[in-house]
């Protein structure tokens, strides 16, 4: 059964579309492992899957950890006989069976979700316990975003919107603001049920529908690659390159992070 809950909706609507990085994941992956694909790769808040059913579909083992134990929910209904195997767990304190990953990705700026310098150096120990010597780290941060805050009249990205079991769901971002030490990206998000469009629309003169409205904050860490870079070498692992991930019209672009264990 396919589950689509609002959580479950949220996040494909608002992570689901994007698809800039995946090239790179799948080149990362196919390099990852020493004899040869398939390798073994750790998909690290994976979310409903959008990067761990590509690369499971590449052929490659993929364990997907994530703390939402609804996301990965809807992970497994799409995974169906993909060679995916889920973990709810925190990024900071997790313990898997194997050690030997080949590739260890961390996709869309999580690591920047996790919190400060404290909790970065205990996700990279984390990490890189369960690569095998000279696995891969790959980390995708965003250095760089331009504030705007639609309460001051800026026009603010387009929303993305979705229509789905009887009601339209929309995300709209209405404000980045960037701050000493993190970023806030707020979004409004808003419900109109159909049954109750249905009824405004033939009934004159009533009040318009108000749709079923939330205001959704994300806290993202301000971090560069050589301060991630710096962070990593303390826990252990060794900074190898970068690579940059182009904007689209959707999403700013970003830097990958390399480390070798
Ligand atoms: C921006 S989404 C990325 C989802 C997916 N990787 C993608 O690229 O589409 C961030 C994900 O990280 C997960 N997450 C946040 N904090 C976490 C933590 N401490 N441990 C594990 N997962 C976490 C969230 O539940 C969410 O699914």
């Amino acid at each position: 059964m396919v589950v689509s809950t609002p959580e479950v909706v949220w996040h494909d609507l608002e992570c689901g579309s994007y698809r800039a990085d995946q090239p790179l994941w799948r080149e990362l992956a196919d390099r990852a492992a020493v004899d040869g694909p398939p390798a073994r790769v750790l998909d690290v808040g994976a979310g409903t899957g959008r990067v761990a059913l590509d690369l499971a579909l590449a052929g490659h083992r993929v364990t997907a950890l994530d703390v939402d134990a609804g996301l990965l929910e809807a992970l497994r209904d799409r995974a169906a006989d993909m060679n995916i195997d889920t973990v709810c767990a925190d990024a900071r304190t997790f313990e898997l069976d194997h050690d030997d990953f080949d590739l260890c990705l961390v996709p869309m700026q999580t690591v920047q979700l996790l919190g400060g310098p404290g909790e970065r150096a205990a996700f990279l120990k984390r990490a890189g316990a369960h690569l095998r010597p000279g696995g891969l780290l790959a980390l995708a941060i965003v250095t760089a975003v331009e504030p705007f805050d639609c309460a001051d009249g800026d026009v603010g990205p387009a929303p993305e919107r979705v229509h789905l079991d009887g009601a339209l769901y929309v995300s709209r971002p209405t404000r980045v603001c960037v701050l000493a030490e993190s970023i806030l990206i707020e979004r409004e998000r808003l419900i109109y049920r159909d049954r109750d469009r249905a009824g405004a629309g033939h009934s004159q003169g009533r009040d318009p529908i108000e749709p079923q409205a939330e205001r959704d904050v994300i806290e993202l860490q301000r971090l560069d690659a050589a301060r991630l870079e710096q962070e990593a070498f303390s826990a252990g692992l060794h900074p190898e390159s970068t690579r940059t991930l182009s904007a689209t019209g959707d999403h700013v672009g970003g830097t990958v992070v390399m480390l070798r264990a």
